[in-house]
């Protein structure tokens, strides 16, 4: 019989928290980490996650009382994964860089992919960084990654070696950006990281990005900024003009920019099929995916 031996690091001792050896992302979580109300984790709970606590719950009460859209809104921005991975499958994209990734959610991208295609994931809250690689970075038969990084430094951002080491520049990658830049309240740092992303990707890539706006429901939108603010976190709704320029010259697929519960590949006439049927001003947010050409 053979005898397996393992390599099994002492326990710490009870209660001894301070000297526990801890992944070097858990080691960033300032105490206030989780006394806070943190967005990915409002978000995870409006998507019935349980990476949660008790600020982010009482967060995403108030919001849901200010706007009783905001659950729906959240699982429809986050089906939009789905919608959209499909329509750059069906133009034979195969290297996926998914900037603003959140906390895990079934299903993540590298599983919507064919096996073996590199996927990076990359964000840079501390939370969610522990939990995306302990749950996304899981080795043969995905090739992903995950990077942390914030995207207001883009051309950092893009010079880190799993970035540079995990993408082949001479074909199409796509990029999603769903949900991730109204967090950033700079409209000049959001627009100049966009157009370094833009320049940076090879021909044939796509971006895909979702984005708050009050434009379909200018009534309960500024309450729910409200709301979050409330609890600490900042957010800005940007205007459909905002939302366009993201893309810069880029070609759009499908109907174009749309609300997110209505975003079709075919066009304006035909309807996108979503189990989440949100009415524009139930979704509250734009999406739109364009190609570099
Ligand atoms: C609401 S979650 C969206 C998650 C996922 N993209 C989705 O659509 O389901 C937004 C994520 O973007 C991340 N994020 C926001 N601003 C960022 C930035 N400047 N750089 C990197 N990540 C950012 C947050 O930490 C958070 O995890």
């Amino acid at each position: 019989m053979t005898r397996v031996s393992m390599n099994v690091e002492p326990m710490p001792p009870e209660g001894d928290v301070a000297t526990a050896r801890q992944p070097p992302e858990l080691e960033a979580l300032r105490a206030d980490h989780f006394a806070k109300a943190r967005s990915p984790r409002v978000y995870d709970c409006l998507l019935g996650g349980i990476e949660t606590y008790q600020p982010d719950r009482d967060a995403a009460l108030d919001l849901y009382q200010a706007a009783p859209w905001a659950p729906l809104a959240a699982r429809t921005n986050r089906y939009f994964t789905q919608t959209a991975t499909a329509a750059v499958l069906r133009r034979g994209i195969a290297q996926f860089l998914d900037l603003g990734c959140g906390l895990p959610h079934s299903p993540d991208l590298h599983r919507l992919v064919p096996h073996g295609s590199p996927v990076v994931y990359v964000d840079r809250d501390p939370g969610v960084l522990a939990h995306a690689k302990t749950r996304l970075d899981i080795g043969p038969p995905y090739a992903t990654d995950v990077v942390a990084a914030d995207l207001l430094d883009m051309e950092t951002l893009l010079a880190h070696p799993d970035i540079a080491g995990a993408f082949d520049l001479g074909g199409p990658i796509a990029v999603s950006v769903h949900d991730v830049l109204p967090w950033n309240l700079d409209d000049a740092a959001v627009a100049d990281a966009m157009e370094a992303l833009r320049d940076w990707l090879p021909v044939g890539s796509t971006l895909s990005v979702t984005h708050l706006t009050d434009h379909f429901n200018p009534r309960t939108v500024p309450r729910a900024v409200a709301a979050y603010e409330r609890h600490g976190i900042l957010v800005r709704p940007r205007s459909p003009a905002q939302v366009s320029a993201l893309f810069g010259g880029f070609d759009h697929l499908g109907c174009g920019l749309a609300a997110v519960s209505q975003w079709s590949a075919h066009g304006p006439t035909v309807r996108h099929f979503t189990p989440y049927p949100a009415r524009a001003e139930d979704c509250a947010a734009f999406a739109g995916i364009a190609v570099k050409s």
